[in-house]
């Protein structure tokens, strides 16, 4: 029997823990499977792609740059990789190109199941307009939370962007507002970080009422203490990093490629011993 192949694709992505999480998933199984790490090159994602496809791959995850690319690679995308306007798992079918998109559902699930923290009925900040934002608006959206803001640090972003999901607010019965981060005057149940500011170790300029007590409060990014861990912690918030939505996203590709449903907790627990 041939083993079925796999690759994380990204620039750099020799740090990417993408294989070890695949591989622990098809051991709780007794698959046997091969999933590597695949560098391409800034200007090369659609070769590489293409390499991967004649080679008889199965499906791909994508990381930083590429995300976007493949998005535009696709022949078909699912509802959630078009709201993103990103993919981050392809599924390569005979010619066809299939596209989708994990990260809001993997933050879900996180929260869901691993922060023991419901989100519906609920009020959401999530912090910035970038990609990273948009990729998680209608998995928030569709856990129907009372009132979902997104701030930034100038609004014209972060309104162009709530535009787009207008129509998911209203059929979800959401209230989404924008506002700027100067603007914020209230406290959150939640409050996501999807800047990029952790990784230069910025401090956000929002003020601390937005932590309260029992706000659980997320950074999307992983394996560093960012200063917005630090000024939530410093609230009084509950604190999580990103290292769950990390194992949620890849849980859930695992599950489109394989259709079996790993145990994440585990996996979870052994990545943060490591
Ligand atoms: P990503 O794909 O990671 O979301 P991006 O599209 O470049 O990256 O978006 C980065 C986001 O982080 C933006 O919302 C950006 O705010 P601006 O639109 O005002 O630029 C936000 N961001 C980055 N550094 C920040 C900082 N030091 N303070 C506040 N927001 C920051």
């Amino acid at each position: 029997m041939t083993v079925e192949k796999y690759a994380v694709i990204g620039h750099p992505i020799e740090h990417s823990k993408s294989p070890l999480i695949h591989q622990a998933f098809a051991q709780q199984f007794n698959k046997s499977i091969v999933y590597e790490k695949v560098l391409a090159p800034l200007d090369g994602f659609a070769a590489t792609i293409a390499r991967l496809q004649a080679d008889g791959y199965v499906g791909a995850n994508v990381t930083v740059p590429f995300k976007f690319e493949a998005f535009d690679a696709c022949q078909d995308l699912s509802a959630r990789a078009q709201a993103a306007g990103a993919v981050n798992t392809l599924s390569f079918k005979a010619s066809q190109l299939l596209g989708d998109n994990t990260d809001g559902c993997g933050l879900v699930n996180d929260i869901l199941k691993h922060q023991q923290t419901r989100l519906a009925g609920k009020t959401i900040l999530l912090l910035g307009a970038g990609g990273a934002a948009q990729g998680v608006i209608l998995p928030l959206l569709e856990q129907q939370p009372l009132q979902l803001t997104v701030a930034n640090r100038s609004l014209d972003k972060a309104q162009a962007m709530a535009g787009r999901f207008a129509e998911d607010a209203t059929r979800t019965q959401v209230s989404l507002q924008v506002q700027t981060f100067a603007d914020l005057s209230q406290g959150y149940d939640v409050v996501i970080n999807a800047t990029s500011a952790g990784l230069t170790d910025s401090v956000l300029q929002i003020p601390a009422m937005v932590f309260q007590q029992d706000t659980l409060a997320y950074d999307m990014m992983y394996g560093r203490d960012t200063p917005f861990m630090q000024q939530a912690r410093a609230a009084g918030a509950r604190v999580a990093d990103g290292l769950g939505m990390l194992v949620e996203q890849a849980a859930e590709a695992f599950y489109l490629w394989h259709g079996l449903r790993p145990d994440t907790a585990s996996v979870i627990q052994s990545l943060r011993q490591s």
